[in-house]
């Protein structure tokens, strides 16, 4: 899988290189590759940001860097990848996303920065590959970077090898629409906190009910939204 990452913060992403992902790159499961916006500027202060028409506060993006970064990048790659910029104004980010992303075999991700990108950019960018916007969730951030890291991890991850033991995958939250159930360790009782007890029992059918039972106790409490979604697993 490959990835490319526009950003005028370059640095921000060195920590991929290090746990995971940084393995999975080194291993060649992930081709990640960071550009710098402003080596696609002309001018001596390599501008990438000017004022609003309209008015307003804050700067917007130029369009002109995007053009030429998106042009080189696609054209390097010689296929139609997807373009992801992320925004807060963009659609949710969710599992079912990741795994979406984590089947792509090129993603191009745009940090927007600022009061964002002019908005011809994303019109552009749907000629030469297929456009997302995608927000990490509702609040906003300065910038794309933060994001487009979560959603790097977050896909990354599924790529097939990059974690050592699937299983670990399958059942944790939101992979089946609810909350992970709760996980303890050795030793049974620490500071007169017991282990429930069912987990001792080596009754597996009643481990499995149990686990599945507080899957649901949990999301009621803490996220109930996501019982009540059309394709919700306990309807
Ligand atoms: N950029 C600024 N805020 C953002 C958000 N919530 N999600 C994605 N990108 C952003």
């Amino acid at each position: 899988m490959r990835i490319d990452i526009v950003t005028i913060f370059p640095e921000f992403f060195d920590v991929l290189e290090v746990s995971l992902l940084g393995r999975a790159r080194s291993k060649g499961l992930l081709d990640v590759r960071v550009h710098d916006l402003r080596q696609w500027t002309h001018d001596r202060h390599r501008t990438v940001d000017d004022t609003p028409y309209g008015g307003g506060a804050g700067m917007v993006m130029k369009p002109e860097p995007w053009g030429e970064a998106l042009d080189e990048i696609v054209a390097d790659a010689g296929s139609r990848p997807l373009i992801v910029f992320p925004s807060p104004a963009g659609e949710v980010f969710t599992q079912p996303l990741a795994r979406r992303f984590s089947r792509t075999d090129h993603i191009v991700f745009g940090c927007g920065r600022y009061e964002g990108i002019d908005e011809r950019v994303f019109d552009y960018a749907a000629a030469l590959g297929d456009v997302r916007l995608v927000s990490l969730g509702d609040y906003v951030l300065n910038g794309g970077e933060v994001a487009v890291m979560a959603m790097v991890e977050a896909a990354g991850r599924l790529v097939p090898g990059v974690v050592g033991n699937p299983d670990s995958l399958v059942e944790e939250s939101h992979e089946d629409g609810l909350l992970e159930y709760p996980s303890y360790t050795k030793p049974a009782s620490w500071r007169d906190r017991p282990v429930p007890p069912v987990l001792l029992s080596g009754d597996h059918g009643a481990v499995d009910a149990w686990r599945r039972e507080q899957q649901l106790e949990r999301t009621r409490a803490r996220r109930p939204d996501l019982l009540a979604a059309d394709d919700s697993p306990a309807l």
